[in-house]
């Protein structure tokens, strides 16, 4: 466990020992290793096990990484620049086996992310999730149908020293903290008048 993170209680350390590490060597990321990424997203738990989660992915050097790369906003691409893996996750909206609508996609999806992330950090490698980059354009240059949500994009790399970043994004180039458990489960029901205000920035 990072000395930066306690735990409340007792948990799976691996679970507090993932963070989403930005600065990245600029080093390829094998496809054998991607791999296994995906075979960890491929068994995460979904609505009526639909597993609606489809990885588009693109090694750094292809044309593809290029337009995925594009699809970033300027802050994003100060760190992505390195990655070695590119990805759009996206997800379908309606269950194959009746075509009804699947009003837990986005969910099940964020479950296949996660176990891909906690994959990638035990194999020392960088996984970092982003919703800043163009959800339109990401449709369109990548041919994504309309019966897919465009959920996320996913940079995976090998780590770097944080000085290779640029200086704005040093300083936040460690393990973020947690709400504690007390503000995020409610034994029978939220407390009266409860707003959400206060919640940590990144
Ligand atoms: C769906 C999603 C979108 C995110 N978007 C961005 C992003 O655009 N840029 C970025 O640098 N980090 C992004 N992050 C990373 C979060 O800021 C990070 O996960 C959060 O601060 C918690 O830190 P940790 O992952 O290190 O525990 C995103 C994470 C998720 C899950």
């Amino acid at each position: 466990m990072s000395d930066l993170r306690q735990a409340e209680y007792p948990v799976l350390p691996f679970i507090v020992s993932r963070w989403s590490r930005r600065a990245m060597l600029p080093e390829p990321v094998a496809n054998d290793e991607l791999m296994s990424l995906f075979e960890a997203a491929r068994w995460a738990p979904s609505s009526y096990n639909c597993q609606p989660w489809r990885f588009i992915f693109a090694h750094r050097g292809s044309p593809q990484w290029d337009t995925m790369f594009g699809l970033l906003d300027e802050l994003n691409r100060q760190w992505c620049i390195n990655a070695g893996v590119l990805m759009i996750l996206v997800s379908r909206t309606r269950y194959e086996y009746n075509g009804k609508q699947d009003r837990s996609c986005a969910l099940n999806a964020g479950a296949a992310w996660e176990n891909l992330a906690l994959q990638g950090t035990s194999m020392g490698l960088a996984v970092r999730g982003m919703q800043d980059f163009d959800y339109e354009r990401a449709r369109t240059e990548f041919g994504i149908p309309s019966l897919y949500d465009v959920q996320m994009m996913i940079a995976v790399g090998r780590p770097g020293n944080r000085e290779s970043l640029p200086e704005r994004l040093q300083g936040r180039e460690t393990p973020t903290q947690r709400k504690p458990v007390s503000e995020i489960a409610f034994e029978n029901g939220l407390p009266e008048d409860y707003d959400s205000a206060g919640s940590m920035a990144d």
